[in-house]
């Protein structure tokens, strides 16, 4: 049976969506959204935060004057910004780093909006009583977000292939600006490769991990440093002891303006050397995710098989972009 609660949440998502189907005015919706939740809950704060650039930006809300800018990973907003998920806060004085806007709030929830992987905005909700909100809240509230319209976001992406993608997903993950990877198989020759038939190193593919960062907290020309330095740009389909096509190395963009920069890396990378680099640079033709297993391999195995030395990762954790 249905608590109260999810009652009250069905009902309010219900009228949402016709409230909102046809509307395509992104404030307009996003105001309805804030008020309606608002409303049905009787809450303290009910807004949204918009992603701009590197921050986020008050955006429609309901309740007493609140802050209007916040850092990527700051309070609990830029928390669920940077961990892309929703932040549930029992006690406010409890989470580290919370911003007050209001001395009155004491429970606190947080969804981010992600459209096509890439956060967009968040929705917050303050309440004036401690413990108001639980995973009810979080799983309803993260339907009602899905009602918005599709919103601008900074966020580009970039296919870096670096031999095992096991170890380059770890590292390459750890760069701070970096909000998403996944890994998976690139530029290949068939469809919907698995893992096992791309190890038979007649697919084509190489094994890849894909990227979303936001530019403006990270350049792709410093991303491409920091490949460069998980990489042997002069070995051909080899990097530790991994051998074969699907472990080349490959620069995979599919923003063509993307080419100029990738070039130029490339080209300072072929000095320091003095020899013409075994990286592969091209438009992104294909790209398959691999199966679920291989999907942060080393974070759900810690111990498991690396050929990248232990110490990139620090350096991955502490590199910032001057
Ligand atoms: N408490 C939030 C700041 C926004 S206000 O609650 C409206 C935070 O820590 O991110």
């Amino acid at each position: 049976m249905m608590s109260g609660k999810e009652e009250q949440y069905r009902l309010l998502l219900k009228q949402l969506d016709s409230l909102l189907s046809g509307e395509s005015d992104k404030t307009a919706m996003m105001a309805n959204t804030a008020a309606m939740i608002h409303e049905t809950f009787g809450f303290w704060w009910t807004g949204f935060y918009r992603v701009v650039d590197d921050e986020l930006v008050l955006g429609p809300f309901q309740g007493p004057v609140a802050c209007m800018h916040i850092g990527y990973g700051k309070g609990v907003c830029g928390t669920a910004w940077k961990e892309r998920r929703t932040v549930v806060v029992p006690d406010v004085e409890q989470f580290p780093g919370h911003i007050a806007c209001s001395s009155e709030s004491r429970s606190e929830i947080v969804v981010p909006v992600i459209q096509k992987g890439a956060v967009v905005a968040v929705l917050d909700i303050d309440s004036r009583e401690l413990n108001t909100f639980d995973d009810t809240d979080a799983e309803w509230l993260e339907k009602i977000v899905t009602l918005l319209p599709s919103m601008p976001s900074p966020e580009k992406e970039i296919w870096l292939a670096a031999g095992c993608f096991w170890g380059a997903e770890k590292y390459l993950k750890l760069i701070e600006g970096v909000t998403f990877t996944e890994v998976g198989f690139a530029n290949g020759n068939t469809e919907n490769p698995t893992y096992n038939e791309v190890y038979t190193d007649q697919t084509g593919y190489a094994e890849t991990v894909h990227l979303r960062y936001n530019p403006a907290v990270v350049s792709l020309r410093f991303l491409l440093d920091m490949y460069f330095k998980a990489i042997d740009p002069t070995s051909l389909n080899k990097q530790g002891e991994d051998e074969g096509t699907r472990y080349r190395t490959g620069i995979y963009y599919s923003d063509p303006a993307d080419r100029a920069v990738i070039d130029a890396a490339v080209a300072e990378e072929a000095r320091k050397y003095g020899l013409p680099l075994q990286v592969e640079v091209e438009p992104l033709r294909n790209f398959y995710r691999a199966e679920e297993y291989h999907q942060d391999y080393l974070d759900k195995n810690p111990s498991g098989y690396c050929h990248l030395p232990v110490a990139l990762f620090e350096l991955a954790r502490n590199a910032r972009e001057q």
